[in-house]
């Protein structure tokens, strides 16, 4: 395999330590486009170069690459740049966000689904590393992203949002469908620029906190609607705001309103919601924990978009503002979600 060409390099700099380095996705790549940063990949337990720094990749290349990655478990093999190349990295990223939302030559369509992959990616790649800087502030700028091509397309919604990911993506599925959603019915509701931003971030990390339940607990909780939990099952789940406030709180580079999204991600109105129980919440706070709800009942436990809202309506009645409620429906018909 042509990797192995990278285990002849004399360069010292070929071989780094997992310490040096930070994972990206292949998802992040373009092809035939170089790289003003190294990209190892890990094989045996080594890190070895794999493209220097001035090189790209060709198209055919990247596809073998995609299809060895789509064969393996995730978290087993992946990319890596050194930590000392992030910020090369993110004007990479930059680029093919603005690629992604100005490029002329590419189809509404492709442009819908690459800045879904970003989305999606950014999500991946912040469970993988919570407590890293570079891994939320690829967050955010995906989260502008998203946010600028769902202000300006009316149809992207629909693409973003409908697209069902696998069983073993639903979580980052579901975070990227909440981000797009929750922004979209801020946006209608007359919200414009930072706080857009700030909540479509906040959506992107909401569950954070889902990452230091492992494996196929996580899977089974996940998959279990809040109603039918048990008290064992809700004494695992809820924390979850909590240690998501933890691994945010204390970092200079997470925006306060972020925070206090996320936290609120569970609170509903009257005092219904958890860990606060809070009686009282902004409007923002409210969106994010009403969509949360809304997608989980699509995305996660596949109940048809109609009927979700009708059980939102039944089931969630003054526990968010009437007109926010309202609006939803408003946006779900003018997007043809409905
Ligand atoms: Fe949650
Ligand atoms: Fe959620």
């Amino acid at each position: 395999m042509s990797f192995l060409v990278a285990k002849k390099d004399p360069n010292p700099d070929a071989y780094k330590t997992l310490d040096e380095l930070m994972p990206i996705s292949i998802e992040m790549i373009r092809a035939n486009c170089p790289f003003d940063f190294d990209l190892f990949v890990k094989i045996a337990d080594k890190y070895l170069k794999y493209i220097p720094k001035g090189q790209g990749i060709e198209e055919e290349k990247l596809d073998k690459i995609k299809q060895i990655e789509s064969l393996k478990s995730k978290d087993v093999e992946r990319l890596f740049i050194p930590k000392a190349d992030a910020e090369a990295f993110e004007g990479y990223f930059d680029d093919s966000i603005e690629e992604a939302i100005e490029s002329e030559d590419l189809e509404a369509e492709e442009r819908f689904s690459i800045i879904e992959e970003i989305a999606t990616t950014a999500v991946e790649v912040i469970f993988s590393e919570p407590e890293s800087k570079q891994a939320f502030v690829l967050t955010e700028k995906a989260a502008k992203g998203l946010r600028k091509i769902i202000q300006d397309n009316p149809k992207a919604l629909k693409k973003i949002f409908s697209k069902k990911g696998k069983k073993t993506d639903l979580i980052e599925n579901h975070c990227k469908n909440v981000s797009a959603l929750s922004v979209r019915l801020a946006f209608a509701m007359g919200y414009r620029g930072k706080d857009l931003d700030h909540l479509g971030a906040a959506a992107l990390v909401h569950d954070i906190g889902l990452s230091s339940i492992r494996g196929e607990e996580l899977n089974l909780l996940f998959g279990r609607e809040d109603r039918r939990m048990s008290p064992d099952d809700k004494r695992m789940y809820q924390p979850h705001v909590k240690d998501a406030v933890r691994i945010l709180s204390n970092k200079s580079y997470i925006n306060p309103e972020i925070l206090k999204l996320v936290e609120c991600h569970h609170e509903k109105l009257q005092g219904e919601g958890y860990p606060q129980k809070l009686q009282k919440m902004d409007d923002l706070s409210q969106i994010l924990s009403m969509i949360n709800l809304y997608d989980k009942k699509v995305s996660v436990y596949r109940i048809d978009p109609v009927e979700a809202y009708q059980q939102l309506l039944q089931q969630e009645m003054g526990h968010y503002k009437l007109n926010i409620v309202k609006k939803l429906k408003d946006v779900l018909e003018a997007e043809e979600i409905f």
